[in-house]
């Protein structure tokens, strides 16, 4: 059996996600908190925004909201994820482009209208690249470095790999403390036991590769992002992010 990034296509998985998981991520506000705060503190002006890998468009549509001159730019391979996003985002028509794009294809800049050239003042990504074999995703900051504007900032909101099992144990258990807690919030009366065997043996699963947060921070800075660095990390759930000179 193959499982890659394309489990994404499923609906039933993109429909899990949003309504199961995305709500439930621990210290998902903070998360968010973080990258307004660094996007805000960097160079650029925010006029063009890009949402790699948008899901319904979260990340993008807080960024939206907090730049109103902005424009932003939604690209994703999955049309369930992309249907979403046309939702969550029907009132922004005017600032707003949604695009189906595979990122893992080396060609990808060239679905927009300046292809691989400096454009975007800001790019985020959600939970997204993790899918990417570790050579891809250098390649992938790299077109990210070429894609942002001087004084431009990217920011990964990321699951990375843990150093030890022991790490990731934790992990694991903070992960289901917070989907349970979600869940009996919302009313739901599935066992434990059922939640974990929905979380952990849904394919998604499979099409992680993970990578340390160090590492990721190191490829930033090979490529020449300057200001790198891990700003929040809950065991294996980081924000980090990069500015181009
Ligand atoms: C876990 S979801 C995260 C969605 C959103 N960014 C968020 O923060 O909630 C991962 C998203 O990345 C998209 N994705 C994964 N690999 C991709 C690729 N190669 N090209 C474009 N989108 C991709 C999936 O379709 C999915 O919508």
């Amino acid at each position: 059996m193959v499982i890659n990034d394309t489990i994404w296509q499923n609906d039933d998985i993109a429909q899990h996600y949003l309504t199961g998981v995305r709500g439930a991520i621990p210290l998902a506000a903070e998360q968010l908190d973080v990258m307004l705060r660094v996007v805000h503190a960097a160079p650029a002006i925010v006029t063009n925004i890009l949402d790699l890998g948008c899901g319904d468009g979260i990340l993008g549509q807080l960024l939206l909201d907090h730049y109103p001159q902005a424009k932003a730019t939604f690209i994703d391979f999955s049309e369930p994820m992309l249907k979403s996003a046309q939702i969550r985002l029907a009132d922004y028509t005017g600032r707003i482009s949604i695009m189906n794009v595979d990122y893992s294809q080396q060609d990808w800049t060239y679905h927009f209208p300046h292809g691989n050239v400096s454009q975007f003042d800001v790019i985020v990504s959600g939970f997204s690249i993790h899918h990417q074999p570790d050579k891809r995703k250098q390649e992938l900051y790299a077109e990210i470095f070429n894609l942002l504007t001087p004084g431009g900032i990217f920011v990964n909101i990321e699951h990375v790999a843990s150093h030890t099992s022991w790490g990731k144990q934790l992990f694991d258990e903070a992960f289901i403390d917070s989907i349970v807690a979600d869940q009996r919030r919302s009313g739901s009366v599935q066992s434990r036991e059922e939640i974990i065997q929905r979380l952990f043996n849904t394919d998604d699963q499979y099409a992680n590769i993970l990578a340390p947060v160090e590492d990721q921070c190191d490829w930033l800075r090979e490529i020449g992002f300057v200001n790198v660095d891990c700003y929040l990390k809950f065991f294996e759930l980081a924000v980090f992010a990069g500015i181009k000179p």
